[in-house]
């Protein structure tokens, strides 16, 4: 079982100045609540416990006030600096000492995942005991991420990260599980061309071992990268359309934990003093009358 995760929510946020001069992009709303809320959720309805939080150097005490102590959630929340965007295998090498023997998840702290079978297929994920999983999301601008191409065994023949020339419509989403060897390949890794430690490199070494397995989210849910302005109001419209609708929030991490039997009553106390007087606080009040 995979037990530790680490989420990376650094990233220099060019594309989104100036809203992202003063604040990381992942403290900016989606919605009703930061943006890191959501990959948190993620890993916590995996059931992952330990969690490694790698922001910018100098954003730290920006982070400890959104979110809540780990001890509140039942959780571990660890963090590290990154001083210069590297690339995101550098969450391997900034992590190996939290990482030490096991094997580790890794989430980008603006991927947004939602759907049906989500908490299933995402235990289901973490019983990867050796190689590594990525997981796959049907695009129809598949230029703009990392792609692979599988055939009809299901097994990935191809995997190039944004291609000018199409080769798939397959997105590799940020939202990856390996084994311990992540550590020592992602050390091995050289910059590319545009300077950065590319994770599509590290993932073809384990499909070069043939250790790569991908795991595809159908239609029926939905991944979304919150990459632009434009993604983020596509994102916060998706989150409202959802939570209006029905009633449940959706990454509420107090809910989750709550659920997954990590926390007391009494936490959701103390957490809706943590908030205040606000909406988000409304809904954990009901969660507990
Ligand atoms: O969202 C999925 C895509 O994420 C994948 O399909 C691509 O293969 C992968 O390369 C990545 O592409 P992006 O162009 O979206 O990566 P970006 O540089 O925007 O970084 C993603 C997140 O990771 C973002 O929240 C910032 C953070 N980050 C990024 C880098 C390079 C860091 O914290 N540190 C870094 O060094």
């Amino acid at each position: 079982m995979i037990k530790k995760g680490i989420i990376l929510a650094g990233g220099k946020g060019t594309r989104m100045s100036p809203l992202t001069k003063a604040v990381n992009k992942q403290l900016l709303p989606i919605y009703d609540k930061p943006l890191i809320f959501y990959p948190l959720s993620i890993l916590m309805l995996a059931k992952i416990k330990d969690i490694l939080i790698i922001v910018n150097k100098g954003q730290l005490h920006q982070y400890k006030k959104v979110l809540p102590d780990g001890k509140k959630l039942g959780i571990k929340i660890t963090y590290a600096e990154q001083k210069k965007p590297k690339g995101l295998p550098d969450a391997f090498i900034l992590g190996e000492k939290f990482i030490n023997k096991s094997n580790v998840a890794l989430i980008l702290g603006d991927n947004f995942f939602y759907g049906q079978n989500l908490t299933k297929q995402l235990i289901n994920n973490t019983r990867l005991s050796s190689g590594a999983k990525i997981t796959l999301h049907k695009v129809v601008n598949p230029e703009l991420f990392g792609v692979a191409k599988v055939n009809s065994s299901k097994k990935v023949v191809a995997i190039k990260e944004k291609p000018k020339k199409f080769i798939s419509d397959l997105a590799i989403t940020g939202l990856y599980f390996f084994d311990n060897k992540v550590v020592k390949y992602a050390k091995e890794l050289k910059p590319s061309k545009r300077g950065e430690l590319e994770i599509v490199d590290l993932i073809k070494k384990y499909k070069k071992n043939n250790k790569l397995t991908a795991d595809l989210i159908g239609r029926g849910g939905a991944w979304l990268d919150t990459g632009s302005i434009e993604d983020f109001y596509k994102t916060s419209s998706f989150v409202s359309a959802i939570e209006n609708r029905q009633g449940f929030k959706i990454a509420c991490l107090e809910e989750i934990a709550l659920n997954n039997a990590w926390i007391k009553k009494n936490s959701i106390r103390e957490a809706i003093k943590f908030y205040g007087n606000c909406e988000y606080s409304v809904y954990l009040k009901k969660l507990i009358s």
